[in-house]
This record gives C-alpha cells, structure tokens and sequence, in this order.
C-alpha cells in the first residue's frame, strides 16, 4: 500500500488507511479509520515527526469478541479496538461514548467514518463557553461520522494549538432522520490507551476543604468521579490526571483532562480485562436525558486534553497558559488585580453607612485598592433566611443607598463592588410572593431545603430576564466596578412545571445553558466590571466560569494552614491570578487555629490578595505589618499574579509546602517556605528553587548571591531556627551582574 500525505502545519492527514495526526513540536495525537470504517485510536503523547502507522491496533486472535457479520473474523472486534468515540449496544462492551434511545426503543448506536474538514483556528461552541484561538494560533478537524441506520451524524471536533501542549475535543450529534431521538448519554470525549502503568490524580473535597490531591493506582474495573448537584461542586472538580506511576512535579508523563462545564459531570476511568484505558468525560447521564427533534443538533460541552513528559509543574503551566489565554475572556484577564477588602467576616449581615464608611476609610489607610460590600445590603436581609430576589437595597441599613459608598470610595481613588447570589430565592421574600413557580421543585411535591433558600430556575427565560433588569439597575445605579457572583446550595428536586414528561431530564443543563447566557448578556453590556465567581468559596470553581469571571473566591476557609492545601491542589490547573486568597483575622472563623500574621499574608500573597476582617480592629503594629505586606505585594503583584507558578513541596506528603513564581524572562523570582510544625532538634529541611536560569547570579533576599544552578541542584537551608508552628518564609531572587 502506497502512503501519500497531505501536510499542513499542525495536521497531517495520511492516507491508505487514512490516518489524522494532530501534533505540534510539544504533543502528538494521531487516530485513523479502520476497517469497516471505524475511527480508532492510535496514539496521544510526546510529539513525533513522523507516524508510520506503528500503532495499528494488531490483529489478534480473540474470544468472545464479536465482529461485523459481513466479515466475520476473530481477530477483529470492537470490544478490544481502542476507539475514538466508541457506540453503544454493539459488540463493545466498555463505557459508550454516546447513547441514544430511538423510537423503536433500540439503545444501540455505533458510528463509522464519514469525512473531515480542517479550519484554521476554532470556532465557537454554541450557548457554551469554550477556549478560543485566532486563526494562526491553533487548527481545528473536525471528523464527521455516521450511523446510517439510525440517520444520525456525529461531528467530533479536535483542536490543536500551535504553542502548547494542548488538545481540545468536543462531540455534537445531529438528527437526521423523520422522528425525535432521546439522547441519553454524550461524552465530550472519550480516549483509548494500551498504556496502564499510571496512576490516576483527582481533586476531591468537601465544603471548605476544596481540591484535595488524591493520587492512586488504576486497576481493572470502572472508576467514576463525579457531581450530580448541578454545579461542578466542592466535592469533585471537573479534572483529573493519569500520570506515571513514577510522575513528580518535575518528571515523568502527566495527562490532564478537565471539562469547560459548570454543571453535573461525570468523568469515567475504565480499565478491560486486558489491561486498556478507557477515559470519558462530559455531562453527567444520570437524570439526563436531552430530546433531538429532526434536523437539531446537540452539543457537548468542550473537554482539554494537556499533556506533560515532564512532570506535573509542568502540565499545570500549560494549563495556566491555556486558560489565561485562550479562555478567560475578560479585560482583566491580563491585568493586575486590585487588591481588595470584603467585608463579610468583619461585620456579616450587622452594618450601616457609617461603618462601611469607617472600614472604606481604614482600608484605604492600609493601601487596599477596592472595597467589596458582601451580603446583607439588599431587601430585610438580617440573615441567611430572607429576601434572596429582592435586589433592591435595604434603606434600614442604608438610607442612602448604595451611590455614596461607592462615590465615597472612588473619591478616595478606590473601587467598590457588591455582592449578589443571583441564582437563588427565599421563601421570604417579595419574589417568592410574585413568583413562587420560578423555583425548582416538583409541585405538590416535599422539597429539600439548605441554608434557608431554593434554586431559581434560570433555564426560564423570564428568569432571566428579571435577573438580567436588576442587576443592571444596581449596577448602574451603583456605579459599580466589580461583582462577586455567589451560589450558595446545589441543585435537588431537578424539575420544570412548564416541561412536559418526557423533558424533565434537560432541566438540570437547561439550566446550565441559561446560567451561561445570563453571563453571556452581562459580561458583554458591562466589559468593564470584574466579576468573581463563589460559590459558599470554590464550590464552582471551573473553566466553564472562568469563562465570563477571571477569578474565583477560593474557599469559604481562610485558615492559612488549610488554605495551603487549597492552594496547592487548586493550582494543578487554575491560573494563581485567577485564586482569590484573603488573611482573615485570628482566630480563624472556620478553624479557630491562631496562625502568625506574617504566615498568613503570605498565603494571601500566594494568590489574588485580598483581606477578610474589620481593619478598624487591628492592633497598631497589626496595621504597620499589613501595610508592609500591601506594599510588598504591590511591589510584586505582576510577578505572582503572571509569572510563571512552581509547586516545591508537596503539602499532601510532608509537613511543609513551598512554591515559587519566576518571570518569563527569569530575571526576578520569588519563593514562599511554609513549615506547619515546628519540630524539637528538627532535622535540617532544604528548598530547591526551579525554573531560574542555571548559569545567572541571582541575589537572595539582597543578603547573598548565588547561580540559578547551585539554587535549583544544591538548594538552601530556607529556616535555621525554630520559631513555632506554623512559620513561614519568603525569599526573593534578582539576577545580578
Ligand atoms: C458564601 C461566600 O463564600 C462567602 O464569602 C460570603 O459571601 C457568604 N456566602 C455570604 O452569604
């Protein structure tokens, strides 16, 4: 067999058998269309040249493995071929990709190759946020495959950027035929691998304890990691990793897989009998069922694929570059971020004017650039059991509405943000009078409550279209420049009065399109506010909202020790930009542990910094220190909010975490050093810096000079005495003649 190819910059598609090879100098993916026309897997990983077809899945003698009739063999079954979108209901008895039920009542659907297209670029995904490129930044295939019988077409889309180590896909079926079919399962995609030699990384967690790093070994059998509230959620975040077994931060192979969804997700880990990897992520299909009438198309949301031959550090910055780059779509997404003052845990819902003015004023004194009013500001809001709706602002508390707070910060050449939870209703409340039906239960129904309140059902047009008028009311009558979006429970009793029957499994992703077009409108009539997403702290931090907010309130805990674990595992995938991180007031609210100040500013200083305390209750040399932490984290705000992030020490394994941010040019670093307990006759701890050029004289802290090879080979002893719990240390580097 004769092989042409056809070359293009980013992809080359081969031909007998027709091969795509997706790659550019730091990532390869390469499938192709095997016999009987389906679309197999070949490889994913460090990039190569050249693909002579290596990977062709071996003919081999099999069991109980099923072939096409028309050319029944034992060496040819789609139960053991690793597959590019793999059906349902045939001869493969792994995770389907998609399912659908059609009117007949068969749930059995498999696809085969139809044709291709390449552009240049990517084009947008309808309704959903997803990355983006100019044309000359990244290509697009997209495969089109059919299911004749069944009248469907299968649109599978792959984009590769041209400077990173980045693959995107995302999957969107279309009806062909003279009847509605019932989607009941689409992954955005799904990947097969002989490798199984890995470990699998995931982000799990709970409420104030988002984002643990848990790491284990894949065995044979099914893992699945998932969120049926709604929201992507605190207890598991849409990502995970497969890493050598061996992977550090600094070595071996990482694969990265994350989906741009803020809603129920589901990722699949499945491991055969013979040892193969099957790995799908999309919309979670429990309660999901989404209805494709003739002609109609329905969309995956989008799933990034990064890989890394060089440890987990690695695969972090590119997903820091992708998301900072291609993804996050605000103004600010290359900006510095003003370093704020909330003021939830320094008055909760108890304030008046006069106050506020008092802690504005405090705050400016201090250096803090913008003041953010929390909850409580808005209809009889005395507490977390009333007026969620009611966007109008309480006059008990502030007769004078919102306008002289912000004008008085603006005089003082601050910024002022407000605090809305738009997505929610209390029962108490004017809206709930007007518009009970606008909540999501099943009428007549028990309904399930939490922290007093009820989900509005933002799939309702009407819905949004008030949420939409009163939050654009206040803002301009506020003249506002930032807005925390806040989302305080999860969805339950998932279900839609004005939806017949048989479509009450689209509510939970209607509502997810609708919460995205409520942002959509809002992000683009008001570019110039900075929105931070929340959800009770990182319960909904994903790249789907970091899509219209680019940044995000960490976690509702603030303890600096437990923010450090927070961080870390946080920072497998979001920007350090895009972390909020306050220094809260001792001791802590969520953990009554009494941390050093200085511990906990530099914690803050870790990410997007901010403070969470009444300034009006500092000690006098408590507001000297907080002053000099403003100062210095202005000094380097640039390089920790946009350089370039390396995690040293591993918080999950030892008793110590450290971290560091390196200029693009490397010419400046700093580097933070946390011990968590003090130890008696402690044994001597190094740090190695990384990411400084080996053969530059750098100055250490201006006390010392040493080259970047000696930093990163030998290290340094970062604390020589033994100043308590939970000390900590700061060492910044700036290359020297
Ligand atoms: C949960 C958030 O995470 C907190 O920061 C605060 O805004 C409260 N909600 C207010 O109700």
């Amino acid at each position: 067999m004769t092989q042409t190819s056809t070359k293009s910059e980013l992809i080359e598609v081969s031909s007998n058998p027709l091969t795509f090879h997706l790659h550019n100098s730091q990532v390869s993916y390469v499938f192709g269309v095997e016999d009987e026309n389906v679309l197999a897997h070949h490889y994913y990983g460090k990039s190569v040249d050249h693909y002579s077809n290596l990977r062709r899945y071996p003919r081999l003698m099999r069991h109980f493995a099923p072939s096409p009739e028309e050319i029944e063999t034992r060496d040819f079954s789609l139960s053991t071929l690793p597959q590019e979108f793999p059906g349902a209901g045939g001869a493969d008895y792994r995770e389907p990709g998609i399912v659908v039920e059609f009117p007949n009542g068969s749930r059995t659907v498999n696809f085969t190759y139809d044709s291709y297209t390449i552009t240049d670029g990517k084009p947008q995904l309808a309704g959903l946020p997803a990355t983006f490129a100019q044309k000359d930044e990244a290509k697009t295939l997209t495969v089109k495959l059919v299911e004749n019988d069944a009248h469907l077409e299968l649109y599978l889309s792959y984009t590769i950027f041209r400077d990173l180590p980045v693959i995107t896909r995302s999957a969107r079926v279309k009806n062909l035929g003279q009847q509605p079919v019932q989607v009941q399962r689409l992954a955005s995609f799904s990947l097969d691998s002989p490798d199984n030699e890995l470990n699998l990384l995931q982000l799990n967690g709970r409420y104030a304890q988002e984002r643990n790093v848990t790491v284990e070994p894949l065995n044979t059998g099914i893992k699945i990691l998932d969120s049926k509230r709604g929201a992507s959620g605190h207890t598991q975040n849409p990502f995970c990793a497969l890493i050598d077994r061996h992977a550090t931060e600094f070595s071996g192979e990482a694969f990265g897989f994350c989906l741009i969804y803020s809603g129920s997700h589901k990722s699949i880990i499945q491991m055969d009998g013979y040892n193969q990897v099957r790995i799908q992520m999309g919309i979670n299909d429990q309660n999901f069922e989404w209805w494709l009438e003739p002609q109609k198309s329905f969309q995956s949301p989008e799933a990034v694929l990064v890989h890394s031959d060089q440890g987990l550090n690695s695969m972090s910055q590119s997903f820091h570059d992708l998301f900072l780059n291609h993804l996050m779509k605000s103004k600010y997404s290359h900006q510095t971020r003003p370093i704020l003052l909330n003021n939830w845990e320094a008055t909760y819902f108890n304030f008046d004017e006069k106050q506020l003015q008092d802690i504005i004023s405090s705050s400016h004194d201090l250096g803090i650039e913008m003041f953010v009013l929390d909850d409580g500001w808005f209809g009889e809001r005395d507490a977390p059991d009333s007026s969620l709706g009611d966007w109008v602002v309480d006059r008990k508390k502030l007769p004078n509405g919102l306008k002289p707070l912000s004008d008085y910060c603006h005089s003082l050449g601050m910024k002022f943000g407000l605090w809305f939870e738009p997505e929610m209703i209390s029962v108490k409340s004017k809206l709930y009078e007007d518009h009970p039906d606008w909540v999501l239960e099943i009428p007549g129904q028990r309904r399930s409550i939490d922290r007093s309140q009820f989900v509005l059902n933002l799939g309702r047009a009407e819905v949004r279209d008030y949420l939409l008028e009163r939050m654009s009311y206040i803002i301009d009558h506020a003249d506002l420049d930032y807005i925390k979006w806040d989302m305080n429970r999860n969805m339950t009793e998932v279900y839609d009065a004005k939806l017949s029957a048989s479509e009450q499994g689209e509510v939970s992703h209607r509502y997810i399109l609708g919460l995205y077009d409520l942002l959509e409108h809002l992000t683009d009539k008001y570019p110039d506010i900075l929105f931070e997403s929340c959800s009770g702290g990182g319960g909904r931090y994903d790249a789907g909202m970091l899509y219209y907010m680019p940044q995000t309130w960490t976690s509702d805990n603030t303890d600096a020790i437990a923010r450090l674990k927070i961080q870390y595992g946080t920072s497998l995938l979001y920007p350090v930009v895009s972390m909020g991180a306050h220094v809260s007031a001792v001791p802590n609210e969520q953990t009554g542990r009494m941390t050093p100040l200085r511990t906990r500013g530099l914690v803050a200083s870790s990410g997007n910094l901010g403070y969470e305390l009444n300034p009006l209750n500092l000690l006098e040399n408590e507001r000297q220190e907080v002053k000099l932490q403003i100062k210095w984290y202005k000094a380097h705000r640039h390089l920790i909010q946009f350089g370039k992030f390396y995690r040293l020490q591993d918080p999950f394994e030892t008793m110590r975490t450290a971290w560091m941010f390196v200029s693009d040019d490397k010419k400046a670093a700093v580097a933070m050093y946390f011990n968590i307990f003090s130890e008696a006759s402690s044994p001597l701890h190094m740090l190695n810096f990384a990411g400084l050029d080996p053969s530059q004289k750098y100055s250490v802290n201006g006390e010392y000079t040493a080259y970047g090879s000696e930093l990163m080979q030998i290290g340094i002893y970062p604390l020589t005495q033994n100043d308590g719990d939970f000390d900590s240390a700061v060492f910044e580097l700036k290359a020297v003649e």
